[in-house]
């Protein structure tokens, strides 16, 4: 089964089609690019999926469930997790808290034993705080776990918010260009962070403009321009495909 099914999905803004009857499958464990030149719909594309926006025709289905007219919230919590473009830490806390953030849909225990700050409650925030450092750590992070997140460089920041995505225990993990603004270490650290996440069998779509990278942990890519899907496959294959190479080159389509 697909862990995500995405059929004849549209979406006008006046008079732009953003995404312009879009279908593709993300296969489950696999890790999977979004490509496509600037203002091809690649944000768009998850904002349908995740309903941040509902689509004006199309259907988007989770691990066989249609997502249709769930809250982005709901669809959080089945397990379906994104990030945005701009990174968004949370002003006035810790790299450390801003990483526990991301787990708090899926604490064990009530309202009244947090509140109360019961032992069963004290024990799980020491066992999530255990976690959060050691996924900090797969970034070289850890160190700074008790910064303030906004003081961090842009590059670490957007290495926190995956990790703060991470903490969420995503079986569908949506990442919406990562690796921008990261220098060559924070790059390959997020490469080999994607492979160890794709390795615990969560599955990936990653939007994502550096080529090399794409093409080296990429199973499969999928590529929109100007709101349509123009080509998917293994990379080997997009590399050497002609509409996707003149989509890049800005030319017409051969
Ligand atoms: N909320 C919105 N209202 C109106 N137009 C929008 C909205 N969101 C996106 N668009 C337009 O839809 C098109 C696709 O935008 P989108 O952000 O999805 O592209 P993208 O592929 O993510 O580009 P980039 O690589 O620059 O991030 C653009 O022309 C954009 O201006
Ligand atoms: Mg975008």
């Amino acid at each position: 089964m697909s862990a995500l099914r995405v059929q004849n999905l549209s979406k006008r803004f006046g008079g732009l089609l953003a995404t312009n009857d879009v279908s593709f499958d993300v296969a489950e464990h696999s890790l999977t690019a979004l490509i496509g030149p600037n203002g091809a719909g690649k944000t768009t594309l998850f904002n349908l999926i995740t309903n941040l926006f509902a689509p004006d025709s199309g259907v988007v289905e989770f691990n066989g469930i249609s997502l249709a007219g769930l809250s982005p919230g709901r669809i959080a919590k089945m397990g379906l997790i994104r990030t945005f473009q701009t990174a968004r830490v949370f002003p006035g806390m810790t790299v450390l808290e801003n990483v526990l953030c991301g787990r708090h849909r899926l604490l064990g225990h009530g309202l009244f034993e947090n509140m109360m700050w019961l032992p069963g409650a004290r024990a799980e925030e020491r066992r999530l705080a255990t976690q959060a450092l050691a996924l900090l750590d797969l970034v070289g992070l850890a160190d700074q776990a008790e910064r303030s997140a906004t003081d961090l460089p842009m590059g670490a920041q957007k290495l926190l918010e995956v990790i703060r995505a991470l903490m969420a225990q995503p079986r569908l993990l949506l990442l919406d260009e990562p690796a921008a603004g990261l220098n060559d270490t924070e790059t390959a650290e997020l490469a080999s962070l994607l492979r160890a996440v794709r390795a615990c069998g969560v599955t990936v779509m990653v939007v994502e403009h550096n080529m090399s990278l794409v093409m080296t942990i990429a199973d499969h890519v999928v590529v929109v321009e100007a709101g349509g899907l123009i080509a998917a496959g293994p990379p080997s294959e997009i590399q050497v495909n002609p509409r996707v190479i003149a989509a890049y080159l800005g030319e017409e389509p051969v």
